[in-house]
């Protein structure tokens, strides 16, 4: 079955050909960040209004990329929710008026969904049952996964998500959006020792988060290296550190718990937030430590993308589910 997957729930216009037996033939992404750079963060009304420009071209082009043509897709997946609704309906209105002028099914998908599911397009995808940890700019979630559809909330961030929270600081930081691998890239400069930021809820049982307190005190310590007259680039790159090290140590030791509480031993995690070294590699050596792997996907997957979008549909789509005739468009949607 070929399926054509369309993500366009935030400020990346993707898309992706994926053949259920053959795997994912092409792929094309447009990210956004130009268009946004100059508010701090993504304006949904231009958000929508670019995803209305790329979208179709996107589409040829992953088409002409596969060597196939509009009539040859045989499903369409897209993300219905959790994100901007505006940009959420320019993606389900195009894969309707596509699957009704094709006569083929259309089915919107969970965002989240689509980001636990993206390790599954490496080449050494984990087997169920696994823990996810979802990060990315929304989400702070620890899943236990059993099969497709089959999720089970371990726990949640109560305020911000680790995304967020990176996104925070490196405005802070008088970093750009998205602040994430801007913030990871200035850490690597940055001196150990220097500072030493909290490990929020780490002391007490539980797998839920909190990284709002872990802002307060990025705040905190900015205005007072100001004060000091110490605000320099090597400051900042000490800052960058011992935040990304709190945030890397406090997502670690919640994972351990989960896998210690459920007993499995592989850990996927997976959205943006996956993308960052520290994180892979204090999870690689606590999962081995526990005699267990990590798995997660290339840094292009890591954040928004087609792809995902298309395996996760393919796994409903195969099985017979399908949209009905209405544009399905969720805001909010719990995963
Ligand atoms: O999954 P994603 O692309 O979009 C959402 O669904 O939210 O995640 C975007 C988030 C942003 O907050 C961005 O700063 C963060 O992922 N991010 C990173 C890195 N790359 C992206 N955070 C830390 N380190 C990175 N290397
Ligand atoms: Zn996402």
């Amino acid at each position: 079955m070929l399926i054509l997957g369309i993500e366009t729930s935030c400020d990346e216009t993707g898309v992706a050909l994926l053949d259920d037996e053959q795997g994912l033939l092409a792929h094309a992404l447009f990210s956004q960040v130009e268009v946004h750079a100059d508010y701090g963060g993504v304006v949904p009304e231009l958000a929508s209004r670019d995803h209305v420009r790329k979208l179709l071209p996107l589409c040829d082009q992953v088409l002409a990329d596969a060597g196939k043509a509009r009539t040859d897709i045989e499903g369409i997946a897209y993300t219905a929710g959790p994100g901007l609704v505006g940009a959420l309906m320019v993606g389900g209105s195009v894969a309707h008026a596509l699957g009704y002028a094709l006569d083929i099914p259309v089915l919107g998908v969970h965002h989240m969904e689509g980001h636990l599911l993206a390790p599954m397009l490496e080449d050494n995808p984990p087997a169920f049952p696994f823990v996810a940890l979802l990060v990315s700019g929304g989400h702070t979630q620890l899943v236990r996964v059993d099969g497709i559809g089959e999720y089970e909330m371990l726990g949640e961030s109560v305020d911000d998500a680790a995304g967020e929270a990176f996104d925070k600081a490196a405005k802070m930081l008088g970093l750009d959006y998205p602040g994430g691998p801007r913030v990871a890239a200035l850490a690597e400069k940055g001196r150990e020792g220097r500072y030493r930021f909290p490990r929020p809820m780490t002391d007490r049982p539980g797998l839920d988060f909190s990284f709002s307190g872990l802002k307060t005190f990025t705040l905190n310590t900015v205005n007072a290296a100001k004060d000091a007259g110490e605000f320099d680039e090597q400051v900042k790159a000490d800052i960058a550190l011992a935040f990304e090290a709190a945030v890397v140590d406090t997502l670690t030791i919640k994972c351990r718990r989960a896998l210690e509480q459920t007993g499995c031993k592989r850990l996927v995690i997976a959205g943006g937030v996956s993308a960052n070294k520290r994180l892979r590699a204090g999870l690689e050596k606590m999962t081995a430590k526990l005699g267990g792997s990590v798995f997660y996907a290339r840094p292009e997957f890591c954040t928004d993308n087609g792809a995902m979008i298309a395996y996760a549909g393919a796994q409903r789509l195969r099985k017979g589910q399908k949209d009905g005739e209405r544009i399905v468009s969720v805001p909010r949607w719990p995963m």
